[in-house]
């Protein structure tokens, strides 16, 4: 059973639940992918290792793409068009002071009608562009402990699409 906890104000719309493995991670990702629309901008938050690359690749296949998902460590972006949207998905971890953000010129993407999913966006802050909705990840046990929030109207509507989504299919628990 997924675990829902709403916060205080319940406007953050936020849950939690464990991710067994890896494919439950994926599946995680494929949840979300339900609720993605253009714009929207999404963190993910969690060390070295915790899924989040894991959890993009769960997207990018719900939403039909079956070519390689390769980390965008060295790359900064990788981009992805797909037929309903544009997808980029970053990762920040490199970066050893937020301003090589700006003088990657990165700032066009967030402004446009892709999705951003961003890795390490703390690395880029407070340059990068806050998030719709933080997904972050932590390991406990042999698995993970998946915490889903929205910060905006926008990340609401898509974090009400995901819990659906995931009522319909959850993921086993432990
Ligand atoms: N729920 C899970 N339980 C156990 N292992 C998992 C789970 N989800 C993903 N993993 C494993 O964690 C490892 C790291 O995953 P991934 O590369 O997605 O992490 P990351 O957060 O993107 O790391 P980095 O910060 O280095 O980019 C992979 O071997 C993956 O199979
Ligand atoms: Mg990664």
């Amino acid at each position: 059973m997924i675990e829902f906890i709403h916060t205080t104000d319940d406007s953050r719309c936020a849950f939690t639940t464990h991710l067994a493995d890896e494919s439950e991670t994926e599946r995680m990702g494929a949840a979300l992918a339900a609720g993605l629309h253009a714009g929207l901008v999404i963190h993910l938050v969690g060390d070295l290792g915790a899924g989040k690359t894991t959890l993009v690749r769960g997207s990018l296949r719900a939403l039909g793409y079956s070519g390689k998902v390769k980390s965008p460590t060295y790359t900064l972006v990788e981009p992805y068009a797909i037929s309903r949207l544009d997808l980029y998905h970053f990762d920040f971890y490199r970066f050893n002071a937020p301003e090589e953000y700006l003088d990657a010129g990165l700032d066009e993407f967030f402004s446009g009608t892709g999705v951003c999913m961003v890795e390490w966006p703390d690395k880029a802050a407070p340059f990068v562009a806050k998030p719709d909705v933080e997904v972050r990840l932590d390991a406990v046990d042999s698995g993970r402990r998946c915490r889903v929030s929205a910060l905006t109207e926008a990340g609401q509507q898509c974090v009400t699409m995901m819990k659906s989504e995931l009522l319909t299919n959850p993921p086993r628990q432990p």
